[in-house]
Formats: structure tokens, C-alpha cells, sequence
């Protein structure tokens, strides 16, 4: 059966940036020639000294670098605040929806913006931040956040935003990971009328770190906090006596601006390290192009600022071309499933942009709770996180865009700064479940997994690996380059390995099958298998673990944890819960186990290596396909896995 497929509209076509001619000989400049292409995107930035290095890029394993713009010199801060203000001074730069709609929205102007990015900017001069050190940001989706962000790039220090959904003893090890100077928080975070005590969290993180990290205050609900002198500062109070100009650094386009910590297939979170330059043309043109986003337009991107999509569609993209960008403190079924159509409605949103897992949460609500909602004023919609089903697709199209907004499933990775992989809304066509067309500049390939032989026919499926750098990517693991290259060079050598699995069809157009390594997607959120194992074996009944996802309906993956007890320990449903209590207290609400199943063994090879496969096959309750399992030291294992599962339909 032929895939479904839905043409650009008529007006679309005329109104956008890029339209189906401008594309093709675009895409083929870019990929001719990076150099002279990245060399005039890079004019979208204002920089204190222009540069004449564009493209300095190595893939070969050993020696890897990626350096763009390397000789020119900018300020991030300066490219999404300052370089407003002649135009856009009193123009809306953030429009803040509280988590309770009862409490008012605030419209941020760029003037406002700029005031209060220096004061904080100010506020963490004066404790001593300085270029190049780490400040940790663990805080609830409020305008501080984006002030924060904005102020470290300001003053050249390196920010690292911790989700909070994470734990103290996450926080604390990412704090001690970058050895951060401050940790910014808030008293308590508000999501869907219930409070997240954050400065509680971060009392219990600060207990694991050096004594020397300055912790500052932000007051968002007056939520009672203890308080620490000497280590406590109360933004409140120092941000009125803090002055509203500052001057913006002086930063190389190869310096950090941030780190972002994300899951791998192996060990603890990697420190995902971005730089200014490149990173800021990539998320500015990819927020342009994708979203089609015009003057006059009111952007929102639901994610939260703990993870990429944050990072690059809800400030940096946004603010560096001068847009209205919404930020919202809320979860899309608070007070009820038609909040996100209500916050349309309210502040009249032309791009929308979420994660397919929301989608799938309120399409189960009914369509009488987006119905109710006026939203004509939406022209795009957007997805991101994981690969999108076809049904949830379709009532996107449907019942939230009325089939008249085009939906870009944009593909792409902490690691890749911005997008690579979506349909432009003026140029192509789009399929339910298809990220469709590389972004400018972008080269993936789909390689033959075993031998990694590139496959150049369609239609074909394989892994998806990147053949050149863009300007966006990662720069390295902080602290650990050699682990970069290990992660995303080794094992195809030659490319950018981005750890998924995708097919290309007859039209040459891609669909993202899903991870291929121990890399999990609950809800949007990436989760390492390897993590979780490592929080269930430091519990005291667990002698071993093994984790693995499973489908989930509203979530995409769940996760599936096989758990061997110590001798003598009784597996009792109390324990299962224990042991769920335990992960949330380790890693953090977001990794809290869907099942638990008991296991007197796990499936071994006769070297001692655990078969996923067979795990995963059985979580799936798919396991009439085992294949050969008679390599296994102990084949009777699976048998009592199989009748034991957890996941009977
Ligand atoms: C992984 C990256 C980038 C922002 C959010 C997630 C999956 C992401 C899609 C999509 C299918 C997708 C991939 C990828 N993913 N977008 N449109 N279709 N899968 O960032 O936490 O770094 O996760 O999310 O598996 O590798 P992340």
C-alpha cells in the first residue's frame, strides 16, 4: 500500500520562506559546498568580530573536531536581546502562562528582557561566577529561566539546566560533573496544581557536593524554605539592587554555552557540550525554516527548558530572530485536557509545537476538549521526541489543525542542536509517521547495520548516520572527548552514528524506526537502560537487573525491569513498590518502572552476557520469535521468564 501523503497548500506554498524549487537548489548548494553556504547563512548573527574561518571538521575516529566559525567572535545574549532593541524594544519577547490559569500571563518585552537578563547577569558577577564557569539551572518553566540562560551567555559562563523531574542525587551528580559554581533554583516548582519542592531537592543534592557552591534563590510560590547563610542568596533581593546594563562578553564562536546532560546506551549521563556561534546560526534558521515563522507570529514550543528542544525552539531560535515565544509552566491536561488548545486560543499561537505523547494523552480525552477551543489563528503544527503512529497523526491533522496547518515531524537529537530531518511546510509533502527531508546542509545515510556499507537504493532500511558535520552539532562530552568519540564515531566509521533505526522510501523520503541501542523513549524523555539497571542493583534485595522497553499507548516505550533478589529475600508486591520508590528517589520520577518482573535467572550467554534480545522479546509479549536461544548457558531461564511476564494482552 502506498503511504498517504498530503501536498503543500496553495497559500502555504506562496506565503513561505522556501517552496519546493528554492529547496531542491538550496539543499544542493549546501551539501556542494558547506563552506560557501554556512559562510552566508552565518550573516544571520551579529558578530563583534566577523569570522573567515566557516567549516574546520574532522569525522575520523582518533581525531575527531568540529569547529565552525572558529576564528569569529560574538556574544549569544547580545544576538537575542540587544540587536532587537533599535526595532523591537516594546515588541512581546516571551509570553508566560502560569500553571494556573487563574494566575495572570506576563508579556515580556525585549526591553524587559534585556533589563532583567542583566540584572541577573549582574547577580551572578557579584558571586563570583566568572567566563567559563559552570552554573547549574534546576528550575521551574519561568521567565528566570530564560533570564538565567540568557545572563550566563551574557557574562560567558557555561549553564547546565537540570530537568525537575530529576532527583537530588541526579542534580547533585551533575552538578559535581561539571563542577558547577552556582545552582540557580527556585522554592518550589508548580506543574498541574501539584509543587515540585525544589529548594528542598537541592538542600539534599547541596549535602554531595564541595562546599563552595553558591546556591541562589528564586521565589516563585513562597513555598517555606530552610535556608543555609553563607551558601543561600535570594535573587529577589539582590536583583533590586542590581543594575539593568551589562556588558556582553566577548565570546569565541567555539566557547561552551551549554552543557546538557542526556542518557546513552552505556554508563552515567554524557555532558552534552554546545558552543555559541555555530549552534545559535543552526537554531535560529532551523526555528525560521521548520515553523515557517514570519514577523507578527506567536511561536510556541511545549517542551520544557531541561531538555534540547527548550534549549533551541522555546529561547535561542526564537529570541535570536526577534520572535513572541510562549513559555508555559503547565502540563497539557491541567486544569483539563484543553489547556494547550485554551493557551492557543488565549494568546492566539500560529505554531504549535509538542511531543507525540501529549498527543496521544488527548486524543484519549476526546475531541470535545479541543472543539470547544477557537483555533484559528494556528497555521503549523509541529512534533518531536519520538516517532509519531499514524492515528495520532491523523488527529492532529484533523481535529487540531482542522486539516488546514501542514505538521513538520522534525527528527533530531540532543547531540544535534537543532533539527535534521522534516519536511519545510512550503516545500514538501508530509506523510503520518514520516520526519520526510534533510534540513540544509544535512547528509544522512542509511547504512547496512553489520557491515555499515552504505545503501544507497530506496526503498531500504537501516541505521541513519550523518556523512558531514553542520553547524549545530555537538562538540564533545564535557570532560571526556574520548567519549565522544567512542559514542558517535566508532562504530561506523566515518560518521556521525546517531543511534537510530529508519527506513527510506521509494520517494527517498525517511521514517524514524526508533532507537537501535539500550536507549529507551518514555514519554518523550530519554532514558538509558544502563541507568536504571544501576539504580535497582545499589537497592539492597537486588542482587541483578536487566531494563528494557516495552510499546506503551500514551508513553511510546514503558519500562520493563527484570529483577533477580539477593538470597532469601522474599519478592513480595510490597518490594515491587519499594523498589519503584527507590528509582524515583535515585534517578527521578521520569525513570519510575512501569513493571517489575521477578526473575530467578536472566538469559545468559556462556560468556556471561545478558541477552537482550530475548528480553526485549518477551517484554513485548512477543514471544513466540525468540529465535535461537540455544547458545544460552542456561535455556530454561527463558521458559519461566515467558511464563511469568508481565505484559500478557
Ligand atoms: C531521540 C533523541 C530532539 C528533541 C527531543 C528528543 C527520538 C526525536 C523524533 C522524531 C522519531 C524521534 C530519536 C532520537 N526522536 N525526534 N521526529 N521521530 N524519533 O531529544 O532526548 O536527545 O532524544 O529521540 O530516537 O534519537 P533526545
Amino acid at each position: 500500500m502506498l503511504d498517504k501523503s498530503y501536498p503543500p497548500a496553495a497559500e502555504m506554498v506562496k506565503s513561505a520562506h522556501i517552496d519546493a524549487a528554492k529547496y531542491d537548489k538550496m539543499y544542493a548548494a549546501s551539501v556542494a559546498d558547506p563552506e560557501a553556504f554556512w559562510g552566508e547563512e552565518g550573516k544571520r548573527l551579529d558578530w563583534i568580530k566577523a569570522y573567515t574561518q566557516v567549516k574546520d571538521t574532522d569525522f575520523t575516529l582518533g581525531k575527531v573536531k568540529i569547529n565552525w566559525f572558529a576564528d569569529g567572535t560574538l556574544n549569544v545574549a547580545a544576538n537575542c536581546i540587544d540587536r532587537h532593541l533599535a526595532d523591537r524594544a516594546s515588541q512581546t519577547a516571551i509570553i508566560w502562562e502560569p500553571d494556573d490559569p487563574k494566575e495572570t500571563a506576563q508579556h515580556i518585552t525585549y526591553q524587559q528582557l534585556h533589563d532583567n537578563t542583566c540584572r541577573m547577569a549582574n547577580v551572578l558577577r557579584d558571586l563570583g561566577v566568572k567566563r567559563g564557569d559552570r552554573v547549574i539551572l534546576y528550575l521551574p518553566m519561568i521567565p528566570e529561566a530564560a533570564y538565567a540562560m540568557l545572563a550566563c551567555a551574557r557574562i560567558g559562563a557555561i549553564h547546565s539546566i537540570v530537568f525537575a523531574g530529576f532527583s537530588p542525587d541526579a542534580l547533585a551528580a551533575r552538578i559535581n560533573g561539571c563542577d558547577a559554581k552556582v545552582l540557580i533554583t527556585a522554592d518550589e516548582a508548580p506543574r498541574g496544581g501539584k509543587k515540585t519542592p525544589l529548594k528542598t531537592n537541592a538542600d539534599k543534592a547541596l549535602l554531595h557536593t564541595k562546599d563552595t557552591v553558591k546556591c541562589l534563590v528564586i521565589k516563585r510560590t513562597g513555598g517555606q524554605t530552610t535556608w543555609t547563610e553563607g551558601r543561600d542568596f535570594d535573587y529577589t533581593a539582590l536583583a533590586q539592587g542590581a543594575a539593568t546594563t551589562c556588558e556582553p562578553a566577548e565570546m569565541n564562536a567555539e566557547d561552551p554555552l551549554f552543557i546538557l546532560y542526556t542518557s546513552g546506551s552505556t554508563g552515567q549521563p554524557k555532558g552534552v557540550v554546545h558552543t555559541s556561534g555555530g549552534y545559535l546560526v543552526y537554531a535560529a534558521m532551523t526555528h525560521q525554516i521548520t515553523f515557517d515563522y514570519h514577523d507578527g507570529d506567536v511561536f510556541w514550543c511545549s517542551a520544557d527548558v531541561g531538555w534540547v528542544t527548550g534549549h533551541s525552539y522555546i529561547v535561542y531560535g526564537p529570541l535570536a530572530n526577534g520572535a513572541t515565544t510562549v513559555m508555559f509552566e503547565g502540563v497539557p491536561t491541567y486544569p483539563d485536557a484543553s489547556r494547550f488548545w485554551q493557551v492557543c486560543e488565549k494568546h492566539k499561537v500560529t505554531q504549535f509545537y509538542t511531543a507525540p505523547t501529549a498527543i496521544r494523552a488527548l486524543m484519549g480525552q476526546g475531541k470535545e476538549f479541543v472543539e470547544k477551543c477557537d483555533l484559528s489563528s494556528l497555521r503549523l503544527l509541529g512534533t518531536v521526541g519520538e516517532p509519531i503512529n499514524p492515528e495520532a497523526w491523523n488527529w492532529y491533522n484533523d481535529v487540531v489543525g482542522g486539516g488546514r496547518c501542514p505538521i513538520v515531524d522534525t527528527w533530531w537529537q540532543t547531540e544535534t542542536g537543532g533539527h535534521l530531518l522534516t519536511p519545510l511546510p512550503g516545500a514538501h509533502a508530509t506523510k503520518p509517521g514520516a520526519a520526510m527531508k534533510p534540513f540544509f546542509g544535512v547528509m544522512p545515510v542509511v547504512l547496512e547495520p553489520t557491515t555499515g556499507a552504505e545503501i544507497h537504493e530506496s526503498p531500504t532500511e537501516g541505521v541513519l548516520a550523518i556523512k558531514d558535520s553542520w553547524p549545530g552539532q555537538m562538540r564533545s562530552v564535557w570532560g571526556d572527548h574520548d567519549r565522544f568519540e567512542k559514542t558517535y564515531f566508532s562504530d561506523y566509521k566515518g560518521y556521525y552514528f546517531s543511534g537510530d533505526g529508519c527506513r527510506r522510501d521509494a520517494d527517498g523520503d525517511y521514517w524514524i524506526t526508533g532507537r537501535v541501542d539500550d536507549v529507551i523513549n518514555v514519554s518523550g524523555h530519554r532514558m538509558g537502560t544502563a541507568e536504571v539497571e544501576s539504580a535497582l542493583v545499589a537497592h539492597e534485595c537486588v542482587a541483578e537487573a536487566a531494563v528494557v522497553g516495552y510499546p506503551h499507548e500514551i508513553k511510546g516505550q514503558g519500562i520493563y525491569c527484570y529483577v533477580t533478589l539477593m538470597n532469601g529475600v522474599e519478592p513480595t508486591d510490597e518490594l515491587k513498590k519499594a523498589l519503584r520508590g527507590w528509582v524515583r528517589e535515585e534517578i527521578g520520577p521520569i525513570a519510575s518502572p512501569d513493571l517489575i518482573q521477578w526473575a530467578p535467572g536472566l538469559p545468559k550467554t556462556r560468556s556471561g552476557k545478558i541477552m537482550r534480545r530475548i528480553l526485549r522479546k518477551i517484554a513485548e509479549n512477543d514471544y513466540g520469535a525468540l529465535g535461537d536461544i540455544s547458545t544460552l548457558a542456561d535455556p530454561d531461564v527463558v521458559e519461566n521468564l515467558i511464563d511469568n511476564r508481565m505484559n500478557r494482552r
